[in-house]
């Protein structure tokens, strides 16, 4: 494909397994270990929300001891690559793609290394812990701060800007994600109505593989690399 034509790209917790990342469904994912009730859902937070805060302090800390796969490296060369329109949407809310170098990113569902304040509306990039007692930066509230992650129930964040390339992509292409949750899901067929060439690379067939006019299975951390590949040299 000429590289000025328009992209999608959509990521999920598949991309950042083999960084050494927990996927969420996969055996031993994180929703086998706790009940995604609990620690990602806003009734979950108000219950109790030390828990919820731990749960993410956790994973926060993590993010030190990982680091971008070939995938997410091969991600950030075909963006820079890329003369057209070009778009990566990941579900993930850990800092690997941009850690990889990726810059036309959106993080829809959030992310862990950001605070938003529930009182005052304040998003701020944080990487230490966070807690009931801890103050907003801006309104300096105690017991409004929460990580800057969508739970489930909750609107995904900059809908408008993905439908909009959705809407005007020529190639739509789905990198990690088990197609389980909504709207993330649903992006395919929304690519597909509009033209776009849709393909799937997962390390096995996602729940909305059917919905792909292609699929290329096995670990991102080598079908992206050379998916990209083909790509930047117009094999594609
Ligand atoms: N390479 C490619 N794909 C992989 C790899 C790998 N090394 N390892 C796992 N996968 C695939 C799995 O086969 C699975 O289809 O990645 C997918 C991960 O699916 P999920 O664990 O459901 O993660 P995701 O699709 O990102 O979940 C979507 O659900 O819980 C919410 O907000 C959370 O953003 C998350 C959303």
């Amino acid at each position: 494909m000429a590289t000025e034509r328009s992209i999608v790209i959509l990521t999920g917790a598949g991309v950042s397994a083999e960084s050494g990342v927990d996927t969420f469904r996969d055996r031993n994912g994180l929703w086998s270990k706790v009940d995604f009730r609990a620690v990602a859902t806003p009734e979950g937070f108000a219950a109790d929300p030390q828990r919820v805060h731990a749960f993410y302090n956790a994973r926060r800390r993590g993010l030190a001891g990982v680091e971008p796969n070939a995938a997410h490296l091969a991600l950030a060369r075909l963006e820079a690559a890329w003369q057209g329109p070009f778009l990566l949407v990941t579900q993930n809310i850990d800092d690997l793609h941009e850690r990889a170098g990726s810059e036309r990113l959106v993080h829809m569902h959030g992310r862990l290394a950001a605070m938003l304040c529930a009182n005052c509306g304040e998003r701020r990039d944080w990487r230490g812990d966070m807690g009931v007692e801890t103050p907003c930066p801006a309104c300096r509230s105690v017991g409004f701060v929460r990580p800057d992650v969508v739970w489930f129930g909750e609107m995904p964040h900059h809908m408008e800007r993905i439908y909009a390339a959705l809407n005007a992509a020529d190639l739509f292409v789905s990198i990690g994600t088990s197609g389980a949750v909504y709207p993330a899901a649903q992006f395919v067929q929304e690519a597909g109505r509009a033209g776009a060439h849709t393909v799937e690379l997962n390390l096995e067939p996602s729940e909305g593989v059917g919905d792909f006019a292609e699929a290329i299975h096995g670990p991102a951390g080598s079908v992206v690399p050379r998916f990209v590949e083909d790509l930047i040299a117009g094999g594609r």
